[in-house]
């Protein structure tokens, strides 16, 4: 992986950009913020594991409820990203960089950073969602990177998302959580475009893939345990 002083100054000021507009849309999309060769080699990576049996159906939400519902919402394979391979620990040095890009510009307090890899067979979607999830794991941001090269839009996978309520509200528009409003961008899944969400605000929904489709689904998070941690020192 060649990162010399021009690819990093180039990868922050698409960082800076993409940081931007997060804060002022709720989301962002950013092709090719992901150089080709670490697109490969994750992709690489994840071929490995999928080869290994290590792709497990994912699940969606927690409890009996949510995995019988499962099947219906979600149609993906996933595994998550460790620091193992090379190619992990490259996309980890960046989410962190984009973790501290974005803590500095929009002051959000995030403090870690986990991912998966998903592949979708043919035929594999994940309907309109929310990432937050309820309990203590709480996730802030949402992140979106895809690994497919020469994908066009006859291969379907668009990744559909939906203004947040307050920005659509101040558009004048239709109410944010109805199904029914169109979308405010359909992302085609191309190799090295990154996709910034607002993980609380911002619904989206992978749409059917008409063949094998590879991303990572990653989330930062912020401490959930800090507030107690200061109860703790007083
Ligand atoms: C997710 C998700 C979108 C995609 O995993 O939460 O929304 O394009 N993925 O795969
Ligand atoms: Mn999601």
């Amino acid at each position: 992986m060649v990162n010399s002083t021009a690819a990093i100054v180039h990868e922050a000021s698409l960082i800076d950009a993409a940081v931007e507009r997060l804060g002022l849309d709720g989301y962002s999309v950013t092709p090719g913020l992901l150089p080709l060769d670490l697109v490969r080699s994750l992709a690489t990576e994840q071929r490995r594991r999928e080869a290994g049996g290590q792709l497990m159906a994912a699940r969606v939400g927690r409890g009996a409820v949510a995995q019988a519902l499962g099947a219906s919402e979600r149609h993906v394979q996933s595994s998550w990203l460790n620091h193992e391979s090379a190619a992990e620990r490259h996309f980890m040095a960046f989410a962190e960089r984009l973790r501290l890009a974005i803590n500095r510009r929009l002051m959000l307090g995030l403090f870690e950073f986990e991912a998966q890899f998903l592949l979708y067979p043919a035929g594999g979607f994940y309907r309109r969602h929310i990432d937050a999830l309820h309990g203590a794991r709480s996730r802030v941001v949402s992140l979106v990177a895809y690994l497919n090269e020469a994908w066009t839009s006859d291969d379907g996978g668009a990744l559909a998302v939906w203004a947040a309520p307050a920005v659509v509200a101040a558009e004048g528009g239709v109410e944010g959580g109805s199904g029914a409003a169109e979308s405010a961008a359909e992302v085609m899944p191309l190799a090295g475009t990154v996709v910034l969400m607002l993980s609380e605000q911002i619904p989206h929904e992978a749409r059917v893939a008409l063949r094998e489709r590879r991303a990572i689904a990653g989330w930062f998070r912020i401490n959930p345990s800090s507030a107690q941690r200061i109860d703790v020192a007083r």
